[in-house]
């Protein structure tokens, strides 16, 4: 199928945020419904809170990188969205996704392409991609490699949690221990885009942070007590970060931790001794760069 007559792209202007994150939300659910696997926590639409926190993110972007923020049209209407990112030399898709029903038909090939140009001068690329075969071809066609990641869901049996001792919660001055954090691991920091995770009423999200001798490092951690950006030193001070992050976790209710690519095997060993259990979903993409570790990425500002 080839894309509506009256398609084109251009870049994206506030004034599509709204659009774009129901076209999101929208394309998320009925691929979750489409390739949902047994284990996995229940397919459920976006609620309205991280709705609004969506569209934060993105507001965000249009002010770091406007020109990595793009929008398909068709018949004079928003049908798609790729947001990008440029941090030092890391190029980063964020979010991309085009309506159902006008999906196949070319508008995400020019989309990324647009995404993809704001990123011509960087030695790095990374993102998180979905389990869409659609959107694993077009990452693949450009020249990123897929690296399956796993995913930990249930309940942590609170039997097992041990005593952690140096993690404290971060204050804006760790700032510059967070860049060089994110320096060493994946190769650039993520510089701006603190303000937006640790933004009070922006963010849903608590920092925790440890630096000693032995080791240092930094987690986002989400109300559900699970890390959704780590970055370490060493595995030690990892698997720290994410036992203090858990230990406030609702015993009664099931946790999911996801994003943890294969070089993370610190990981894999916390989720044994919690008793989560392990599965495979989504792809880390990465181009020109060595899988970062230890480290868990941010589902989109990565
Ligand atoms: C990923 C997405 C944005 C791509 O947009 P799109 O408009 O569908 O993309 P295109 O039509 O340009 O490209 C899709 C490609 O997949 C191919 N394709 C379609 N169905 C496929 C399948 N089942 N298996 C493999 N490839 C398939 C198409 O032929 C096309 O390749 P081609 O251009 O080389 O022929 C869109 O499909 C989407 O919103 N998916 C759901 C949300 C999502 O997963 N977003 C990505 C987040 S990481």
């Amino acid at each position: 199928m080839t894309a509506p007559e009256s398609a084109r792209i251009r870049p994206m202007r506030a004034d599509d945020v709204e659009t774009c994150e129901q076209i999101s939300s929208r394309a998320f659910h009925e691929l979750d419904l489409r390739t949902f696997q047994r284990g996995w926590p229940d397919p459920c639409p976006r609620p309205p809170h991280r709705a609004e926190l969506w569209q934060t993110r993105t507001r965000h972007l249009l002010t770091t990188d406007p020109g990595g923020c793009w929008v398909a049209e068709a018949d004079g209407e928003v049908a798609g969205f790729a947001t990008s990112l440029v941090r030092e030399l890391m190029w980063i898709l964020a979010s991309y996704a085009v309506r159902p029903g006008l999906q196949g038909r070319g508008l995400g090939r020019g989309l990324l392409d647009a995404a993809l140009h704001h990123g011509r001068g960087c030695l790095r690329g990374m993102l998180n991609a979905s389990d869409d075969p659609q959107a694993l071809r077009r990452y693949a066609l450009a020249g990123f490699r897929l690296q399956p990641q796993l995913l930990f869901h249930g309940r942590i049996d609170r039997a097992v949690l041990p005593v952690v001792r140096h993690v404290r919660d971060g204050t804006p001055g760790d700032r510059d221990l967070l860049d060089s954090l994110d320096r060493r691991t994946r190769g650039a920091a993520h510089g701006p885009d603190h303000d937006v995770l640790i933004q009070p009423g922006a963010s849903e999200l608590r920092l925790l942070v440890t630096d000693r001798p032995t080791g240092s490092g930094y987690a986002y951690v989400n109300t559900s007590g699970v890390p959704i950006l780590l970055a370490a030193g060493n595995r030690k001070a990892a698997t720290a970060l994410t036992w203090e992050a858990l230990a406030a976790s609702d015993p009664d209710a099931p946790i999911e931790m996801g994003h943890v690519s294969p070089a993370n095997d610190w990981a894999v060993d916390l989720a044994m001794a919690a008793r989560l259990g392990v599965y495979s979903r989504g792809f880390l993409a990465l181009r020109r760069m060595k899988e970062p570790a230890p480290y868990i990425p941010h589902p989109t500002l990565l």
